[in-house]
């Protein structure tokens, strides 16, 4: 049993909770990295990286499932939420993950799937056992339609327009399942469904972990009379439309037993619903969810007016609800940003070449945006190295969502096994990204112009930088093709300006708009070190992104990562080195 805290307070400066402040970084235990040679990442694997985790400057780890599950759905099949797969190790193996994350100042987030179990649950077991088992009322059961078909139109995730109900012979009567057959849904309208959870939650808290990231959370009400999807959403997948009134107490008994726990500990929720407005309603008035996830940025076009709008919504949704956003451009279930952005660039007819030369650069401007927006950051693991999606030929193919891509497993050297372990004649569960001869751990470790160092500089800096952590933001008025806006937080003043064109655009207005009007502002930190350290020259260079930092009228310090120099001082415009 882990008793460990971490070595940072529970809270920061100002009574700003950790999670705010912090920069997540999601690891998908099979691909992270493996200690046993099998070819799939693991727990040992996992702890023995977590230094280096600690070096980029992460602060919290989410770790997707490593529970007991036949792996239909690649571990969100869960068929024994309170223990370790074998694949991934034991329970002593996460205690000690814990205890030396929390040594190393990273708090630790795991993944709860509540909406579903494995069918191989013993849970499930019990519920097709019978009408009149203990456990039928776990699972949803529903008499079939007059013609003898689904009870209703809702379809499942993953395959396109398949129902999301399985028939069980046995008893004559359908179960519900939005993801696979193989995930059943829990049925949360049953009072000993909701303690059994809560029981997993508290299994895990007393346990050590910082936080939960809720799969699908918003998914564990369901309107009781089960209606169809109407004619207008039909064949979305309903777990991308369920959105009722009874999940909101639900969560509020969650957050109940969430935070009589000391630390603040935190709730991430998965809320799959495409719009910032409905998924803020997730935050409730604080007494919901402490963060969501918020797809519409996710899936933005890599275009300064798409993500103007991203700005405006989110604020605007979040901004009279005090709810904290969150940023991600990456998870294992969607392509990487890399690719997706590349993949829009080639839709917009640009020319391959043209997209050779741009894809990192893009990639380097999007780390830029994500750290420095207002709310908490999450990074895929592998994005830090600008990864994109592995090629996996058909015969390797595994998962049933088409997302073996983005899964590919971190290649940490250039040898040939890319320092995975794997045994003779074997080879690790997918195939590594392309470049990764060139592109790993390691190269760009020892190259201070990489994508990997420049999340380092930027995590640095956003340490070090209360406004930048949580400061307010303004969107400011910019050229075409650029998106710009200011962090402030009481003397700091910051600006970050992205360039989404291929071309150099020119911004010497600006300055006068945030302020930067007793001396030019000073370029922190430029996606390709361009002009670090000196005064802006007014010029955006293609697809470059930039942190300036407000000039100072007083002699404020720079801060930036590896200068040397002192931290400017209150009073100053420069940020404070605050841990
Ligand atoms: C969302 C998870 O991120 C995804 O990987 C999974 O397939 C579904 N929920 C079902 O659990």
């Amino acid at each position: 049993m882990v008793s460990s805290q971490p070595s940072r307070s529970g809270s920061q400066p100002g009574s700003q909770p950790w999670w705010r402040g912090a920069t997540v970084y999601q690891i998908y235990p099979r691909s992270f990295a493996d200690s046993g040679g099998d070819g799939i990442g693991d727990l040992p694997g996992i702890r023995a990286r977590l230094a280096d985790l600690a070096w980029i400057g992460i602060d919290a780890v989410w770790l997707s499932p490593f529970y007991p599950s036949p792996m239909v759905d690649f571990g969100y099949d869960v068929s024994d939420y309170c223990d370790v797969d074998p694949l991934f190790g034991t329970l002593d193996d996460f205690d000690g993950l814990v205890a030396d994350a929390h040594a190393l100042g990273i708090r630790v987030i795991i993944d709860w799937v509540p909406n579903h179990t494995s069918d191989a649950h013993p849970w499930f077991a019990d519920a097709c056992s019978g009408p009149d088992s203990a456990r039928r009322n776990w699972y949803v059961w529903r008499d079939p339609a007059p013609d003898g078909g689904p009870p209703n139109n809702w379809t499942a995730a993953f395959e396109a327009g398949a129902p999301a109900w399985t028939f069980d012979a046995g008893s004559g009567q359908w179960y519900l399942h939005l993801f696979e057959a193989a995930q059943p849904d829990l049925n949360w309208d049953e009072p000993d469904v909701e303690k059994a959870m809560h029981d997993v939650l508290r299994f895990w808290f007393d346990r050590g972990v910082d936080g939960i990231r809720a799969d699908v959370i918003h998914c564990i009400g369901k309107d009781p009379a089960l209606p169809d999807d109407p004619p207008e959403v039909a064949g979305i997948p309903h777990s991308a439309l369920n959105d009722v009134a009874v999940t909101h107490g639900r969560l509020r008994h969650i957050r109940d037993l969430v935070d009589a726990y000391p630390g603040d500990r935190v709730v991430v929720g998965e809320v799959y619903l495409l719009s910032s407005a409905a998924v803020a309603t997730y935050y409730g008035n604080g007494d919901e969810l402490h963060l969501s996830f918020n797809f519409p940025p996710l899936y933005a076009r890599w275009e300064a007016s798409a993500w103007r709008r991203c700005l405006e919504d989110t604020t605007s949704a979040f901004d009279p609800r005090h709810a904290w956003p969150t940023w991600v451009l990456s998870n294992h279930d969607n392509p990487r940003h890399r690719s997706r952005y590349d993949l829009g660039a080639a839709w917009s007819g640009e020319d391959e070449a043209t997209r050779g030369r741009r894809s990192e650069a893009r990639a380097r401007a999007a780390a830029v945006l994500l750290m420095t927006l207002r709310g908490t950051p999450f990074v895929f693991q592998g994005e830090e190295l600008g990864l994109i999606d592995a090629v996996v030929p058909p015969e390797r193919r595994v998962d049933p969502g088409g997302r073996d891509g983005c899964r590919a497993p971190i290649p940490w050297d250039g040898s040939t096994s890319h320092g995975w372990p794997v045994d003779d004649g074997g080879s690790t569960w997918l195939p590594f990204p392309p470049e990764s001869a060139s592109r790993n751990y390691s190269a760009q470790r020892g190259d201070p112009g990489s994508v990997l160092h420049l999340y380092r500089r930027l995590l640095q800096l956003r340490k070090a930088a209360p406004a930048l952590r949580w400061g307010s933001q303004e969107l400011l008025v910019a050229p075409e093709g650029v998106l710009a806006y200011g962090r402030a937080d009481g003397d700091g003043r910051w600006t970050v300006l992205v360039n989404f064109t291929d071309g150099v655009v020119g911004v010497d207005d600006l300055g006068a708009e945030v302020g930067h009007d007793a001396a030019p502002p000073v370029v922190e930190v430029a996606s390709d070190r361009t002009g670090e350290g000196s005064p802006f020259s007014g010029r955006l260079l293609p697809d470059q992104a930039v942190v300036l930092r407000a000039g100072s009228s007083g002699g404020a310090g720079s801060t930036r990562p590896g200068s040397g120099r002192a931290a400017s001082s209150a009073g100053s415009s420069g940020a404070l080195l605050s841990n």
